[in-house]
């Protein structure tokens, strides 16, 4: 029996699942900002009366943190409807108020025109959140709307991981190549790169790209690199952050004035 290839819809449904609400939920009751984090939208985003965009908010945690910090101008999405329901009711509970919470996929944010308009003067779409999204074209679309939605000159601050990052992140992804050349990689998967992993977060989807791809999917859809760093470069982090979170690759992009 063929394998069914991993779409939007696997996960979303994903994220949906108990598991991962209650994994992501904890984080943002209990973890908050990553240092790392927090320095980059510092020194990405100083004014906090700007409109931002957060993608992929989960329950809350980058969304209450920003506004910990002092951000009140705030719109944030996600398109697992239980993680947003799970947003909102922190942001209650803490008095995070005005905050614009959305249930929007962000590859199709034209159903919610009415609400990402005027345009924000910077987006943010961490922990890795666009390499959730199947498939290069997609994630190409999420940048292309991220771009429509900004002003010129907004930045754009999001993570990934990187196959390059370690010696053996490198041997593993030559053994992964080497299974792709013999079509005996994992049948579910959408493009090399990706991984479909169980813990105790639940399913998990997630392309890891390697440097290049990443900085033509910028230049691709209209977004200038500024700057990329592993987190290790960036900020050193608590036990409980190392324990939540692989290293990844920060990237601040700045919005050209169209698309390429
Ligand atoms: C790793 S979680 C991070 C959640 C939260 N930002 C945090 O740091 O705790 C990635 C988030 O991206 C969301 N996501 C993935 N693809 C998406 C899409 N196409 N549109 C909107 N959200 C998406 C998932 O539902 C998930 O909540």
């Amino acid at each position: 029996m063929d394998a069914q290839k991993i779409t939007a819809a696997t996960v979303r449904a994903d994220f949906n699942d108990l598991p991962a609400v209650v994994h992501y939920t904890r984080a943002a009751h209990e973890l908050g900002l990553w240092s790392s984090e927090r320095a980059l939208i510092e020194r990405n985003f100083p004014d906090r009366s700007a409109p931002l965009l957060e993608a992929g908010c989960g329950a809350g945690r980058v969304t209450i943190g920003l506004w910990s910090l002092g951000y009140r101008n705030l719109t944030a999405f996600d398109f697992a409807q239980e993680l947003v329901d799970q947003a909102i009711s922190l942001a209650a509970e803490r008095g995070a108020e005005g905050i614009r919470f959305l249930h929007a996929d962000a590859t199709d944010l034209a159903p919610h025109a009415s609400v990402l308009a005027p345009p924000f003067a910077g987006a943010l779409f961490l922990f890795n959140g666009l390499m959730q999204i199947p498939g290069r074209e997609n994630r190409r679309a999420a940048l292309r709307e991220l771009h429509r939605v900004c002003r010129p000159g907004a930045q754009l601050l999001f993570t990934t991981h990187d196959r390059d990052s370690s010696p053996t992140e490198r041997v593993l992804w030559r053994l992964e190549a080497q299974r792709w050349t013999r079509g005996e990689q994992d049948q579910r998967l959408v493009e090399f790169g990706d991984r479909y992993f169980e813990d105790e977060a639940g399913r998990t989807f997630m392309h890891l790209p390697d440097r290049r791809e990443i900085l033509d999917d910028l230049a691709a859809t209209g977004w200038r690199h500024i700057f990329d760093a592993m987190r290790a470069a960036v900020a050193k982090e608590s036990r409980a952050v190392l324990d939540f979170s692989d290293e990844c690759r920060f990237w601040v992009a700045a919005r050209g004035i169209s698309p390429s």
